[in-house]
């Protein structure tokens, strides 16, 4: 785990706000993670997660796969060194041009979530004299009731309907140049409930058992959307993967045991929980006012830098997030109203936040930031500096920030 005297560092080195991806945390969560699935499950990163293409260099050796949610990101993971027959292609919106580049560079499985996208891919396939390897992503009909973000149960874009999947199938299975190779479900995310993720893997095998069935083949692969959660606020406790594993893997093993599936890979799709916890957002407070009773703090970081550090990315009521004072750490503890540089009030990273006595020039780190911080925000806005990105590995600093959007110009005065 990086220390409060490396990141320090790395924001005086390469100024704020700046994430810093710690690498050895994510091998050591990756290695927690195969030691509790791993002699069942392979382990599938979800690129959208965090596309930065150096950590994706990290990541390629170490996974299985990497899933992809637009050919940009595949143009990603091979800039990283991922084998295309390594990619799976999700995403309800692929566009014709993406769909037919995918098949054109021999993308491992693209994931069909409607008959639409399966036909275009056959055409393309057709045209381009091979054949598509693809799995069939189905939207489940219930999910856990303890479930965070839930995409399942309702009307959705996401894969074809459980009720539709027999049909889905049949359609499927006659197209000459798709090669249909089993089935993907990803309906839920962030769940930090032990019942509810284990409840999930018994929907989805029952999904996997009734769609094969119908199918009459044995699939060669079966994606399980993982929806591991993060602990993004104090009061949360990470996910006792030990414990959910014993809870989960003999309803594995039972499925393994049947003759349909005992060649069938299994593969866990999952992003945050793999980068999550592993990545920081460093920010510096650069301005502190009292106001109306309520002590303010100024910080270089808005929701152009972190969408959801600032409660706007799906969170029905913003809460505060973990969040440290690196300069002061043993300050006596205070209480402040968190916000960044944006010309909004809904600018507002925490409210009531204890911190140890906070000060102009201080750093505060914004933990959990290694997923769906830099790629899911608003960078235009307003136009501030785009923050730089830094992996830390084995304690060595390494800059990595794809774009410096205004920097330059900054730079320049
Ligand atoms: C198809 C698919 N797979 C994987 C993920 C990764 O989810 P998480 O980062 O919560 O593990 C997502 C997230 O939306 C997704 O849509």
């Amino acid at each position: 785990m990086a220390t409060r005297e490396e990141l320090l560092a790395a924001a005086g080195a390469l100024g704020t706000p700046l994430y810093v991806y710690d690498l050895d945390l994510i091998r050591a969560r990756l290695e927690r993670l195969r030691d509790a699935f791993g002699r069942h499950f392979g382990v599938s990163f979800a690129v959208k997660s965090n596309p930065n293409v150096a950590l994706l260099k990290a990541l390629a050796p170490l996974v299985d796969s990497f899933d992809v949610s637009a050919f940009a990101e595949a143009e990603r993971a091979i800039a990283a060194g991922m084998e295309p027959e390594r990619l799976t292609f999700c995403g309800p919106g692929k566009r014709p041009e993406e769909i037919r580049r995918a098949v054109r560079i021999g993308l491992g499985e693209l994931v069909v979530e409607s008959l639409h996208e399966a036909r275009l891919a056959d055409r393309f396939a057709g045209e381009l004299g091979t054949r598509q390897t693809v799995l069939l992503r189905i939207n489940p009909a219930t999910s856990p009731r303890a479930f965070g973000v839930n995409m399942s149960g309702k009307p959705s874009q996401f894969g074809i309907d459980e009720e539709e999947m027999a049909a889905a199938i049949d359609a499927l299975a006659v197209l000459p140049n798709l090669d249909l190779a089993g089935f993907h479900i990803y309906s839920g995310s962030n769940s930090l409930s032990h019942e509810g993720l284990a409840e999930n893997f018994g929907i989805l095998t029952d999904i996997f058992r009734r769609a094969t069935a119908h199918w009459g083949q044995k699939p060669r692969k079966l994606v399980f959307g993982a929806g591991f959660g993060v602990p993004y606020l104090p009061t949360d406790a990470e996910i006792d993967l030990a414990a959910l594993a014993a809870e989960v893997l003999p309803g594995i093993d039972a499925l393994k045991a049947e003759p349909a599936f005992a060649e069938t890979e299994l593969e866990l799709e999952l992003g945050r929980w793999l980068v999550g916890p592993c990545g920081w957002l460093l920010s510096s407070i650069i301005g502190a006012k009292a106001s109306r009773g309520t002590e303010l703090r100024i910080c270089d970081a808005g929701f152009n830098t972190h969408l959801a550090a600032y409660g706007m990315m799906g969170s029905v009521i913003r809460r505060n997030w973990r969040i440290a004072n690196l300069s002061n750490p043993e300050g006596s503890i205070e209480r402040y109203t968190v916000v960044g540089p944006l010309c909004t009030t809904i600018d507002t990273l925490a409210t009531k936040l204890e911190l140890p006595a906070t000060s102009i020039g201080d750093v505060i780190a914004i933990e959990n930031s290694g997923a769906y911080g830099l790629t899911s925000s608003p960078t235009r806005f307003i136009s501030h500096p785009e923050p730089r990105e830094a992996l830390l590995d084995g304690g060595r600093l390494t800059e990595v920030s794809e774009s410096l959007l205004n920097h330059w110009r900054l730079a320049d005065n």
